[in-house]
């Protein structure tokens, strides 16, 4: 099996490449274009246990690549590249969401189209296609509402995905992720500024009252997940969410990471900000029917293995820019 991961340096991406080499059984490509949406020495850092004869990284972005050579023998893509973040998705970054989540989506289904021998397609969707849902635990058959621009973006992306694989059977699959967390994870995310801000002694920022919910879901419940879609007989475009099992509140969050760090978190509260939906939490009974596939790792568990990971990075990550 000859796999392509795009967004390899990311914090999904890299940690999945690293499962991948781990488990032996595949030829890994990886293609990042090390944006600036964070700083590149943390994808370096990503990359750098990824050395292997089985794995080679390509540095470009999709939107200026040929395609049809990176595809070449590739038998399985996992697409995890994009522009992520709900909240910055505004005003002119609005380019760069359009440029990384849709055309580069498209033009990447029209090269695998054209390659024509894919054994499947996995897209990295996002819960925040739902906005604030219709119902809770949201099922993939309710009304997607996205809240922010970042949100329609993914949403554009996976319905490119569903309608390649209806229009010419391209076995794609977008699965919804909700809230990733663990070792690795983005500088602009919540558990990592959080940390940081513990472990620097700063205060952390909390916006809204905290009572905002999320059904975050580790990095390794993830990485999982898409080996699992990508071994899967699945009807071309399904949609599956992946949502982690424990719905908690940002409060929650502070007081568990307060055990954790062995001293209370300082917060300071901001206002809510634009794009920020109150609560995500999906119905995993299509993950499990279909993948087989239930989140394992609970809060806890993962807040401390990402608690762990960042003592060992704290340095890197302290910059007045991430
Ligand atoms: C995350 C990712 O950033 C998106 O790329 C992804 O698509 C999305 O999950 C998803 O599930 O679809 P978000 O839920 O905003 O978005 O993740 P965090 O940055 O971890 O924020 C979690 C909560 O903490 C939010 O309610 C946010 O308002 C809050 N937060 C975040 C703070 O109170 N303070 C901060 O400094 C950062």
């Amino acid at each position: 099996m000859k796999v392509l991961v795009t967004g390899a340096a990311g914090f999904v991406g890299s940690t999945l490449v690293e499962r991948l080499l781990a488990e032996g059984e595949a030829d890994v490509v990886g293609i990042d274009s090390f944006s600036d949406y964070y700083r590149s020495e943390i994808k370096e850092r990503n990359v750098q246990s990824l050395e292997s004869d089985s794995f080679t990284l390509v540095r470009a972005d999709l939107n200026a690549h040929d395609l049809d050579d990176l595809l070449s023998g590739v038998t399985h893509i996992f697409h995890q590249a994009g522009q992520p973040g709900v909240r910055l998705s505004w005003g002119s970054e609005f380019s760069h969401y359009t440029a990384a989540n849709v055309a580069a989506t498209q033009s990447l289904l029209e090269a695998a189209t054209r390659q024509g021998r894919l054994e499947s397609f996995v897209y990295a969707s996002s819960s925040s296609v739902y906005g604030d849902a219709e119902a809770y635990p949201t099922r993939e058959t309710d009304r997607p509402m996205p809240l922010s621009p970042y949100g329609v973006t993914k949403l554009a992306g996976e319905h490119l995905c569903s309608l390649y694989g209806r229009n010419f059977g391209l076995p794609t699959v977008s699965l919804r992720y909700f809230t990733v967390y663990g070792p690795r994870q983005r500088p602009d995310m919540a558990f990592n500024r959080f940390i940081r801000a513990a472990m620097t002694g700063d205060a952390v920022t909390v916006y809204g009252d905290g009572e905002q919910i999320r059904e975050f879901t580790h990095v390794d419940d993830i990485v999982s997940a898409n080996l699992l879609a990508a071994r899967a007989d699945l009807p071309p475009g399904s949609v599956i969410n992946l949502s982690g099992g424990s719905a908690v509140t940002v409060n929650e969050v502070l007081s568990v990471l307060g055990t954790i760090h062995g001293a209370p978190l300082r917060t300071v509260r901001l206002p809510p900000v634009a794009g920020d939906v109150r609560r995500t939490g999906g119905s995993t009974d299509r993950a499990l029917e279909l993948l087989g596939w239930a989140p394992s790792v609970p809060i806890d568990a993962g807040l401390a293995s990402e608690y762990q990971w960042m003592s060992g990075v704290l340095p890197l990550m302290l910059d007045p820019t991430n």
